[in-house]
């Protein structure tokens, strides 16, 4: 090693390690590497001691017919919570413009805003696969467009994949050609919310036969243009059952049954966040509340602005720090000095207050 040491001072480690028997360099470079054994490069690194999920472990889970678990995020707090829930996948969709920023529909989110929101689930969600959602309008006007909106989504926003809506011939081609740049891509149909101008609103879809087969029907196409999950929106059960079983990659239902690959749900809506009117009029029926978190948040803000209200926050035990005795006194001459007198009366008049009660909290503790 002193040798190597020596060489490795002149040259690079690289030079070195090519001056030594084959067999030590290249125990020698694995060890300067941290690309896995099983490896070409290292990839992503996963950040926790838990590996970030990939699409082979998706792929693994689907063959063992494991539910694959989505839930989406939006922020850095979502993030978190859904890493140390082990979800699968973290989706960070367009719903942030309903959920996040108080639109009625997932239209009017930009690509920037959409970033911001993957960059902060990126920095909270070490673990699940990131997979974050093209906005309306960043799209759909050519291949070239779409596979340049999913480059933006990947290297500015931190995301694994991308999903994008819909499965008509021009979103199939983009979907392949997205595939092609080499992005994951997550395909969306049944209801799309980003076509509600021609679907007529938040309706389910595949409640006729047309309907039934044009789901099936699409996400075969998008299966076939590379897709490595589908996402089935608002599908009755059968439809959804049938388009899992024609499919090889999984499927993620949200309001499509249980036969599915995987389910998805709204952060928001699983938690009960929002009790205000606008949310409860589109928190959609097929969502289960497992917590009214909303109901918690409301009770904490009302006792916060009670206490404020009434002056019992913040009580000594939530004013932390502390001035010497020495300091304070120099502190109250600076203040005269400066002419602050009734300054100098009020800070005085703080430590009076708390000495007093110091000492009938001791003399109650030694009764
Ligand atoms: O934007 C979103 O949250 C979604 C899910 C509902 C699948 O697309």
């Amino acid at each position: 090693m002193a040798l190597l040491n020596a060489i490795a001072r002149r040259s690079s480690m690289a030079a070195a390690a090519a001056l030594l028997r084959p067999s030590t360099a290249t125990v020698l470079l694995r060890c300067m590497s941290n690309v896995p054994e099983n490896a070409v490069y290292g990839g992503p690194k996963p950040q926790s001691p838990a590996k970030r999920v990939t699409l082979t472990h998706l792929r693994q889970k689907h063959r063992r017919g494991e539910p694959i678990t989505v839930v989406t995020a939006y922020d850095y707090p979502s993030a978190v919570h859904l890493d140390m829930a082990g979800v699968d996948v973290c989706l960070v969709g367009d719903s942030a413009a309903m959920v996040v920023h108080g639109h009625d529909t997932t239209l009017p989110i930009s690509l920037d805003e959409m970033l911001v929101h993957c960059r902060a689930v990126a920095r909270g969600a070490k673990r699940p696969l990131l997979v974050g959602d093209l906005p309306f309008g960043s799209y759909e006007s050519s291949s070239n467009q779409a596979v340049d909106t999913a480059v933006r989504v990947l290297k500015e926003g931190g995301m694994d994949a991308i999903k994008l809506e819909g499965g008509s011939p021009s979103r199939i081609t983009a979907a392949k050609a997205i595939v092609e740049a080499g992005i994951a891509v997550m395909g969306h149909v049944g209801l799309t919310p980003q076509a509600i101008s021609v679907l007529g609103g938040f309706r389910p879809q595949g409640k006729n036969i047309s309907s039934a087969v044009k789901v099936v029907e699409t996400a075969l196409a998008l299966q076939e243009a590379g897709c490595f999950s589908v996402v089935l929106e608002c599908v009755p059960a059968p439809v959804a059952a049938a388009a899992t079983s024609a499919l090889r990659i999984p499927t993620i239902g949200i309001g499509a049954g249980p036969f599915c690959s995987g389910q998805v749900l709204v952060y928001h809506d699983l938690l009960g966040m929002l009790q205000h009117p606008h949310h409860a009029k589109v928190t959609p029926k097929f969502c289960k509340q497992y917590a009214q978190v909303g109901d918690v948040i409301n009770k904490a803000l009302l006792e916060y602005k009670e206490e404020v209200t009434s002056g019992s926050f913040p009580g000594p035990a939530h004013s932390p720090y502390e001035i010497s005795p020495t300091d304070f006194n120099g502190f109250l001459k600076e203040l005269q000095n400066l002419g602050l007198e009734k300054a100098a009366s009020a800070a005085a008049a703080v430590v009076e207050k708390s000495d007093k009660s110091k000492c009938s909290d001791g003399e109650n503790a030694t009764k």
